[in-house]
């Protein structure tokens, strides 16, 4: 994990689940962590809790909406004020939607594609040419092993997924060999926030299988390995991993038939 060692890193959606996991487990490691959300309290009851224990580490708390763009550009004009030049970048910040796409509230869809499809390449676009200042550096973008395949009843969130695997898979190609590493981390279901956020109320209880669970400790573990080792993907879990080898070699056919039945299953349930 030498790489981590007094970087600065940048985490969006630091304030629950897996991006306040990255801030504890580069905490000992890190020079600086920048770490933003828009519930800032829990972001400085974090950096509190940190600076107890890692005082030799520097964190700084931002509030930010990531779906209000102009939010996103006062953000970036804070880090030149502040002289925070970032090497490792971890683009987390996410929320889901559970439910037929007919009967979704569009605020929350138009947030889903603000959150987890413009914010990060913005902020992907706007902090490159800091981190290819370094001689190394480092990119992670938080997908969904969702982003493999279409997944009826979270249709816009699998696809926003889709979105981010596609794009951090194309920038590590056109980043080789300047020094800044692209590394997609696809987990599974984990239990944080995001099913509490992804549910609608009126709906049915989005409920994943318990053999596919792993816990946000070893997905943030497996993604720092990835990221330390230059690896394209990390899809934490063996379960997981070895169920989306099998999703990708289905035939479209074959897997259209798979999604008719489960859609047509989930409709009944509602
Ligand atoms: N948990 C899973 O099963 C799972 C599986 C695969 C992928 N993922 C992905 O993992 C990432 C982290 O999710 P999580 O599981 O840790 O869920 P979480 O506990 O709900 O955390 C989501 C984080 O994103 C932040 N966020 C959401 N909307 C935001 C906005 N408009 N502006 C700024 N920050 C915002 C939240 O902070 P505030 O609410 O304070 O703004 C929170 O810190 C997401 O990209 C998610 O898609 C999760």
């Amino acid at each position: 994990m030498n790489f981590f060692r007094g970087c600065t890193a940048l985490i969006t959606g630091a304030s629950s689940g897996l991006g306040l996991e990255f801030a504890r487990q580069l905490a000992p490691l890190a020079r600086t962590l920048v770490i933003v959300a828009r519930r800032l309290d829990r972001l400085d009851a974090l950096k509190a809790d940190l600076m107890r224990n890692h005082p030799q580490l520097s964190i700084y708390t931002y509030g930010i909406d990531l779906a209000d763009d102009e939010a996103i550009d006062g953000f970036l004009k804070w880090l030149w004020t502040e002289g925070l030049r970032v090497n490792f970048l971890i683009n987390n910040a996410g929320l889901g939607d559970h439910g037929e796409f007919q009967s979704a509230d569009w605020s929350k869809v138009k947030q889903m594609l603000d959150v987890n499809i413009a914010a990060l390449t913005k902020l992907t676009h706007r902090l490159l040419p800091m981190l290819r200042s370094f001689e190394t550096a480092a990119i992670l973008n938080v997908s969904s092993s969702a982003g493999f395949v279409p997944v009826p009843h979270l249709a816009v969130y699998a696809a926003t997924k889709a979105y981010v695997t596609s794009f951090s898979e194309a920038l590590r190609a056109e980043l080789r060999n300047t020094g800044v590493s692209v590394t997609t981390l696809c987990p599974g279901p984990v239990d944080t926030e995001f099913g509490e956020v992804a549910n609608r109320g009126e709906v049915r209880e989005m409920q994943s299988p318990e053999f596919l669970k792993i816990s946000a400790d070893q997905v943030v573990h497996s993604a720092l390995r990835a990221v330390a080792n230059d690896r394209a993907r990390v899809v934490p879990g063996l379960a997981v991993a070895l169920m989306m080898i099998v999703v990708c070699a289905v035939p479209m056919l074959l897997l259209r038939l798979g999604l008719n039945v489960a859609a047509a299953r989930l409709r009944r349930t509602e």
